[in-house]
């Protein structure tokens, strides 16, 4: 990655060195494919052999175990609220997946309380040291339920897909991103880019360039192009039936793009992993 702008506080866990990266996939858009690309992410780095955390931060509005067909009966609203702990939370939804759900139409999860939110942000960190990968599925916007993980993230990705409205939004998140970080001298990783419902690559760089030249421009970040998804009948009917597409139609077209981004998301968490691990030994 590129740009990253502060070097400086990071949270204790990461710290300690023993700790999985955390990949944030959110885009200021609404309904862009995030939760979709999180839930088939998981099960891709899965089926590589990755123990996979995959937390919902939509927590207002909790999509993930939907997605998953699972119950979230106990969720993040049950250990915000009434103190049952995240491991006691996190169920397994597939082989080499476990999920952390969050509620839904509770307001106190929106716009956590600081609180709220430092035990949760402890609570996270000790849990990493159980995961290869720990992939965050934020609510869309900007607001400081995304901007609080994105802080704690060792990589970013935004999904957008070619309309102007959420490349508008793309934009403004990159920004609003860039701007926090500055403002709470925190890192905050240039994010990577996941172009949903395109045809092909070509039109998933074409997108990324536009974003990536504006970027360029007036934040000095170089958000570069991760992967891209295309408009697919198997990924619509995997959310109606509550069977993710990369399990239920392996072979697919968007089953395979996945596993690409899967490819591109195991080298960056590398990376990262091996950043975390010299901060440990400084
Ligand atoms: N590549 C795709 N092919 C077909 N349908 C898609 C694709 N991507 C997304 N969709 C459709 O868009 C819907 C919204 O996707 P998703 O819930 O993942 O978006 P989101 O960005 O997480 O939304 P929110 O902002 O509400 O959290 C899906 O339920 C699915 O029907
Ligand atoms: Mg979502």
């Amino acid at each position: 990655m590129t740009g990253s702008a502060n070097r400086g506080n990071r949270p204790p866990a990461e710290r300690s060195g023993r700790t999985a990266p955390l990949l944030l996939v959110a885009g200021g858009k609404g309904g862009v494919g995030k939760s979709l690309v999180c839930a088939n992410l998981a099960l891709a780095l899965a089926r590589r052999g990755r123990r996979v955390l995959l937390v919902d931060l939509d927590l207002g509005l909790g999509n993930q175990h939907v997605l998953f067909g699972s119950s979230a009966e106990c969720n993040l609203e049950h250990v915000l609220l009434e103190g049952t702990s995240l491991r006691e939370a996190t169920v397994r939804v597939a082989e080499g997946v476990d999920l952390l759900a969050a509620g839904s139409g509770e307001p106190g999860m929106v716009g956590l309380a600081p609180a709220l939110r430092a035990a949760l942000e402890r609570g996270l960190a000790e849990l990493r040291a159980d995961y290869d990968v720990v992939i965050g599925d934020a609510a869309a916007g900007i607001g400081a339920d995304v901007l609080w993980p994105a802080a704690l993230a060792n990589r970013v990705l935004i999904v957008t897909t070619p309309e102007p409205a959420a490349l508008t939004d793309a934009y403004g998140l990159i920004k609003a991103l860039d701007a926090h970080g500055h403002r709470s001298a925190l890192e905050i990783p240039t994010p990577e880019l996941l172009v949903n419902l395109v045809a092909g690559p070509d039109e998933a760089e074409r997108v990324a360039r536009g974003l990536r030249v504006v970027s360029e421009r007036f934040l000095a970040r170089s958000p570069r192009l991760a992967g891209w998804l295309p408009r697919s009948s198997e990924a619509a009917q995997s959310v109606l039936t509550r069977r993710p597409f990369v399990t239920r139609q392996p072979g697919s077209l968007a089953a395979r793009c996945i596993e690409a981004l899967a490819g591109h998301v195991e080298r960056s968490c590398a990376l990262a992993s091996l950043k975390l691990l010299a901060r440990s030994a400084e």
